[in-house]
Order: C-alpha cells, then structure tokens, then sequence
C-alpha cells in the first residue's frame, strides 16, 4: 500500500466507512471472539468478548467471473491468534452465509504481493485472473481467487465456537 494510504488511515474514518459499506444489503459481518479472560491487548468490555478476527462478505463487487458469485471483501485475524483455524472458519461461516443467498461459488480479491494468498490455495481457491486496483494514484495487482462450487468449505464446517454475525 502507498504510504500516503497508511498515513492517512483514522479509526474514525474507517468506522465511518464500514458502517456504510455493511448497510448495503446482502452484507454481512462475521466476527470470532475469544472470551474476555482470554483477551489480551486492546481492551473492551467485561461483558463482552474481545474481536481477535472477522469476516466481510456479500455479492461480488465488480466485474465477477460470474454475477451470481459471491465474494469475500476482507478476512483477517490479530497475529497472535493467526494459525490455530479462526481464518478457516471465518471463510467457512462466510461461505454458509453466501450459499443462504444462492451464491455457491466465491471470489476474494488478493493483492497479489500479499504473503498469504497461500492461506486460500490451501483451502481450496483456484486463481482466476488478475485485476489492477488503482489507489492514491498507485496501480496495485490484485489476484482474483474463485472456488466455483464452496461445497468443500461448507462441509467441513465443524461450527465456529465464540463467533458470531453482525450486520445486515
Ligand atoms: C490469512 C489469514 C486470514 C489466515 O487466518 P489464520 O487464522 O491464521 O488461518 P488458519 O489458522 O485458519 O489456517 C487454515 C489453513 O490455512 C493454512 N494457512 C494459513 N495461513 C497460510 C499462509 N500464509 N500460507 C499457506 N497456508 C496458510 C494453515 O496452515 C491451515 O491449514 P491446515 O488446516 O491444513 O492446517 C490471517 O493470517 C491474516 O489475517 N493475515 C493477515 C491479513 C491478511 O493478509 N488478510 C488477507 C487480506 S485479503
């Protein structure tokens, strides 16, 4: 990302930004919380379990492979709860979600620097194309993932223990 788009990231900004990216319909939120005792870090409330991970997802944005497809908008998870299955399950509730909308096949666009695109090839994703995403002024590839049926994210669903939906 160009430093001018690091520099100038607010937390008020965001928050403004994805409150109303998530109103638009078909969208939706997943979030994996771990239980306050357990939290570590940023703090939050008692009664409340502390977001180490979450999920964006709803129609595909764009030019699809497909307009029935579905996509993936953004996926992370803090580092220090990274590599102990909360992406996997993030990306399988998103997926269940998607196919409640009947929308099987799924996209997530990826820069393609990113050093964890390898995270989708493990779990199924097939590169399609890629796209350039111009921001600031800079021009960025992106890899455009697909898995054309999620039925193989779907079934090995196991249910995600402390996440739950939020948004639309
Ligand atoms: C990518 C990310 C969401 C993965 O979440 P995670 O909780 O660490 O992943 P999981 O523990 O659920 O891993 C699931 C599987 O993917 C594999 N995997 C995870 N990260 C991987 C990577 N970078 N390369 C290859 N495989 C990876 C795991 O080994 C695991 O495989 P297994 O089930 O066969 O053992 C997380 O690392 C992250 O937030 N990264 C930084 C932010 C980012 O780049 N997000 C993507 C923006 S598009």
């Amino acid at each position: 990302m160009p430093d001018s788009v690091l520099n100038g990231l607010s937390y008020e900004r965001s928050q403004a930004k994805w409150e109303s990216f998530m109103e638009q319909s078909g969208r939706v939120l997943l979030v994996a919380e771990v239980p306050y005792d357990e939290a570590e870090g940023a703090p939050c409330r008692r009664s409340e379990g502390r977001v180490v991970g979450f999920a964006a997802a709803g129609p595909a944005m764009g030019t699809a492979p497909s307009a029935r497809d579905g996509e993936v908008y953004a996926i992370y998870v803090l580092k220090r709860y990274q590599g102990q299955g909360i992406g996997r399950m993030l990306l399988e509730a998103a997926a269940g979600y998607l196919y409640g909308l009947g929308r099987e096949a799924m996209i997530v666009r990826v820069l393609s620097e990113n050093p964890y695109r390898a995270f989708y090839e493990r779990l199924g994703a097939t590169p399609v194309r890629t796209e350039e995403l111009e921001i600031a002024g800079v021009v960025l590839a992106e890899t455009v993932y697909r898995w054309a049926d999620t039925g193989v994210l779907r079934r090995s669903r196991t249910g995600p223990p402390g996440s739950s939906r939020r948004g639309a």
